[in-house]
């Protein structure tokens, strides 16, 4: 059966698959550019994306906005999604259960995008998608590369906010990731 990307947005939208669905206000898909080279995996959706139904629209979003900006990259060129589709009350570690429930939603995206590139934003991404014993603060930046895919992990914008004085870590790995699909020869496609 070939999923499309219609048919994972209709699923996302009226998901009961974890009992978040009972909590949250809106499911939030990934955004972005369908034909992009980069994905970015955080964690899950915050309060004001709970609101809003779109990732990234808080403080965490206006420092990875700047990040971006900052190495050439914009959102329109890239791919944004969460491990969760759904905000965890009080932005509380998702759970085992919740993570499992969720993830074909993002392996669907993963299989459609097919990106060269994939980025975790965060501990809790990393340890899902690299490896479960990941540490960000002496792993962040290194690359591996799995199935024509390459992947990288940085800090979570909200490490930014939280210490002001990661940006500059934060924006070389950037740096790092923009070099990195100039070399794998990707470009900006919105
Ligand atoms: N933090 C996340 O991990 N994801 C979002 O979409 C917003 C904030």
């Amino acid at each position: 059966m070939q999923f499309t990307w219609d048919d994972i947005e209709q699923h996302v939208a009226v998901c009961t698959g974890c009992p978040l669905s009972r909590t949250r206000r809106r499911p939030v898909m990934g955004r972005g550019s369908r034909k992009a080279d980069i994905m970015l995996i955080a964690e899950a959706p915050g309060g004001q994306e709970d609101r809003q139904g779109t990732p990234f629209v808080g403080d965490s979003g206006k420092i990875l906005d700047d990040l971006l900006r900052d190495c050439g990259l914009c959102r329109e060129e890239i791919y944004i999604t969460n491990i969760l589709k759904c905000h965890p009350p009080g932005n509380r570690d998702p759970k085992e259960e919740e993570k499992e429930a969720c993830f074909p939603y993002l392996k669907y995206e993963t299989f459609l995008l097919k990106p060269k590139i994939i980025v975790c934003l965060g501990r809790v991404a990393a340890q899902r998608i690299i490896s479960p014993d990941f540490k960000i603060t002496r792993q962040h930046g290194s690359w591996i590369s799995r199935k024509n895919c390459a992947l990288t992990a940085t800090y979570h914008p909200s490490a930014v906010l939280r210490d002001i004085s990661k940006y500059e870590l934060v924006k070389k790995d950037f740096l790092e990731i923009a070099r990195k699909r100039n070399e794998l020869g990707g470009g900006g496609v919105p």
